[in-house]
């Protein structure tokens, strides 16, 4: 089909879901319809939309739902599928339909991606579709697309980001507010921002998912969930954030992906203590950021809303028009790879900073004591503090570049020491000079 024969036809879009995200791309899309059809160079029409049970929404003709998902991606009709139900089940199997029967594909969902993205984006080229899911990584920000496109030509050395905003808010209140843990959760959860089962956030599963994406785009390799390792929050107490902020840092969950000296990919999970001079270190509240270091480019960042629906339906909608285009000019966007094939580092060889409390018996020689288990274990200190605290005291160690294998090693050897009486925390440190 020549282009100039499809630019009179419009590209059809069969969405599935209408609920936060869902009814926010409805609304903008059906408020200007017309105005997002002339950037996008071809008509656009919302023209079905799959729920579970239909009720009323405002300004969207009820003709158009249905509770049958299979009808829309069925229908020869619809060209383009925006995927907003979210899960694996029966996302996976409706997408990877659609694909077969010719539609592209925007969807919001790292979840699906994060599991079957290899499998959707190898049938999606097959069949000469797209896929495009700006909105699964940091809602509003727009990362996908830079690492895709914009940096295609260049060679990403790391990316590291706060992609989880009901997190990055517990922290900020921890911080700012001295709140302990609950009672920060609690406030994110009367806010809307955490869930009533906060699990997938403070855990870390939900930036763990999005770390995968945003991995296996910057070193072109499919990477998929479960080769992120993963510690959430939970563990970390207001006297961690307060002591952090003492010696000039901000507890943050980050997910960081980069490449070892031996060309693997390291991609984690994990609260880290932040410098405050590095640019996340400033990233409060239940906002997002993306920080990319590329070999030419140097450093990047990209901030905004990580979430929301109207902040999520913006990129849903820069995916539908861009994806519209190529339906029109019958033509595809630039393509994920995974030629590089690189292997994933095990977590024990990655190489980070370390900071260590532990509660020990104030007595002499209790220092060397402890000096000498880390040099045995091949973990050189940088620093160490002490604060007595009645028969005891406080010690913060904190080391230079050690393997979390050599870490790990000494805390439990630490751990078998009379003098001993705590390990309290280990948290890694990351920062401008880390
Ligand atoms: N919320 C955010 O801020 C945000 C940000 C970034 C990405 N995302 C992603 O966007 C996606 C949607 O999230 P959301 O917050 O909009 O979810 P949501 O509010 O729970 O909406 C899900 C929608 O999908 C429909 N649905 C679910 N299963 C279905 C099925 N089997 N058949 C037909 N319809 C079905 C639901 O129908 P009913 O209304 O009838 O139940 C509902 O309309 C998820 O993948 C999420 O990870 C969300």
């Amino acid at each position: 089909m020549s282009p100039m024969s499809r630019a009179d036809k419009p590209v059809r879009i069969g969405m599935l879901g209408c609920g936060v995200v869902g009814s926010e791309v409805a609304r903008l899309l059906l408020a200007d319809t017309e105005e997002l059809s002339t950037r996008a160079g071809v008509k656009i029409e919302l023209a079905a939309i799959a729920v579970r049970t239909i009720k009323p929404h405002e300004g969207i003709n009820p003709a158009i739902f249905t509770t049958d998902p299979y009808s829309i991606v069925n229908d020869p009709e619809i060209d383009l599928i925006v995927e907003v139900m979210g899960g694996i089940e029966p996302a996976y199997e409706l997408a990877l339909l659609a694909i077969q029967n010719r539609k592209s594909i925007v969807t919001a969902n790292k979840a699906l991606l994060a599991s079957h993205g290899a499998e959707l984006f190898t049938a999606a080229y097959a069949q000469g579709e797209d896929i495009y899911y700006e909105a699964s990584v940091a809602g509003a920000i727009p990362i996908i697309r830079p690492l895709r496109d914009s940096l295609v030509g260049d060679f990403v050395i790391r990316v590291m980001g706060i992609v989880n905003g009901t997190t990055n808010y517990i922290l900020t209140k921890m911080h700012e507010d001295n709140k302990e843990f609950a009672v920060a959760l609690k406030e994110a959860q009367d806010l809307g921002y955490a869930e009533a089962d906060p699990t997938a956030d403070v855990e870390g599963f939900d930036a763990a998912a999005k770390a995968a994406i945003l991995s296996g785009l910057a070193f072109h390799t499919r990477v998929t969930v479960s080769d992120v390792y993963r510690e959430g929050i939970s563990q970390i107490t207001l006297d961690d954030v307060q002591l952090a902020k003492s010696l000039g840092y901000v507890i943050k969950l980050l997910a960081i992906a980069e490449l070892t000296p031996k060309d693997e990919i390291s991609v984690r999970v994990h609260p880290v203590m932040l410098e405050k001079a590095h640019p996340l270190a400033s990233v409060r509240d239940a906002f997002n950021a993306v920080f990319v270091e590329a070999e030419s480019a140097g450093p990047l960042m990209f901030y905004g809303r990580g979430a929301g629906g109207a902040p999520t339906a913006s990129a849903i909608l820069g995916d539908i028009l861009a994806v519209s285009r190529h339906i029109a000019h019958n033509s595809v966007g630039q393509r994920e790879t995974d030629y590089a094939d690189r292997d994933i580092a095990p977590i024990e060889t990655t190489k980070t900073k370390f900071l260590i409390r532990l509660e020990v018996q104030d007595k002499s020689g209790v220092l060397a004591a402890i000096a000498q288990v880390f040099a045995t274990q091949g973990v050189s200190i940088q620093t160490v503090d002490q604060n007595g605290r009645d028969a005891d005291a406080e010690l913060i160690i904190v080391t230079h570049l050690a393997t979390e294998g050599e870490l790990k090693a000494t805390v439990d050897a630490l751990k078998k020491m009379d003098i001993v009486s705590k390990v309290s925390s280990v948290i890694r440190v990351e920062g401008a000079s880390a």
